[in-house]
């Protein structure tokens, strides 16, 4: 079992929102997942121009790490979203990174993962981001097992307070990829989602062969 955390603050090392996701992975490793965590930082990331060449080929024209990132997050099995609040939203980093996503949203490569989201926040937004990254998730067709939100005060310390909460959705996320988890409304919204990407998988059938007969495959057509 691998769970691959993608956290979003430009502090690396010393962000929060970085050691929050620790203690979720931690608590993932204790139930006996493989743990990895990705700074979004350390990778080329291009802003999405919206040129549609992704749809049409599945190649991105922006020659950068973005492929290599989807291709590690289609080898796990739980996927975490971990973004600071700026301006009561994800960071840039992050938000650039979801952009780039359409191709998989769109052709659900993630569907089926079970995933959660961390925040953190120096006073408000954190529950917002969570919900946000949490349905940023579903549009990938992953589920999500829920979230955590610190708002700090500036005081990193309030982090290590809710150091047994973020180690109990950890492990809470290695459960659901181990037993299964459901909720009935997110799965309802993921099937809503792959109803409307239908028509767009059927449109470019010929140019997308493989994607076309992996949704046939899956019933999903
Ligand atoms: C550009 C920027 C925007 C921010 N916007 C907000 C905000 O809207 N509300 C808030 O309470 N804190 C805001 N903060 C504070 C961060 O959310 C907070 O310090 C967070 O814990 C930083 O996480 P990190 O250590 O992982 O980078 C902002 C910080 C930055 C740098």
């Amino acid at each position: 079992m691998k769970i691959l955390a993608i956290h979003g603050s430009p502090r690396t090392i010393q962000s929060t929102t970085r050691i929050l996701a620790n203690y979720v992975l931690e608590g993932a490793a204790e139930a006996g997942a493989g743990t990895e965590m990705i700074d979004l930082c350390d990778f080329r990331i291009t802003p999405c121009t919206a040129c549609d060449a992704c749809t049409l080929n599945g190649i991105c024209v922006n020659d950068d790490d973005v492929p290599a990132l989807v291709e590690r997050m289609k080898e796990a099995d739980g996927i975490i979203f971990a973004s600071p609040v700026y301006i009561d939203n994800v960071s840039g980093q992050m938000k650039i990174f979801f952009d780039r996503l359409a191709d998989a949203i769109h052709y659900q490569l993630l569907a089926g993962k079970y995933g959660c989201s961390v925040a953190t926040t120096h006073t408000s937004g954190g529950d917002e981001v969570v919900a946000y990254q949490n349905h940023v998730l579903n549009y990938l067709g992953v589920v999500s097992v829920g979230g955590i939100s610190v708002a700090t005060g500036g005081d990193s310390m309030a982090i290590d307070a809710r150091e047994a909460e973020a180690r109990a959705l950890g492990k809470k996320l290695a459960g659901a990829i181990a037993d299964g988890f459901s909720d009935k409304k997110q799965e309802e919204e993921i099937t809503g989602n792959r109803e409307f990407f239908k028509d767009l998988v059927v449109e470019n059938k010929d140019f997308r062969t493989d994607e076309y007969k992996r949704w046939v495959k899956r019933g999903w057509i």
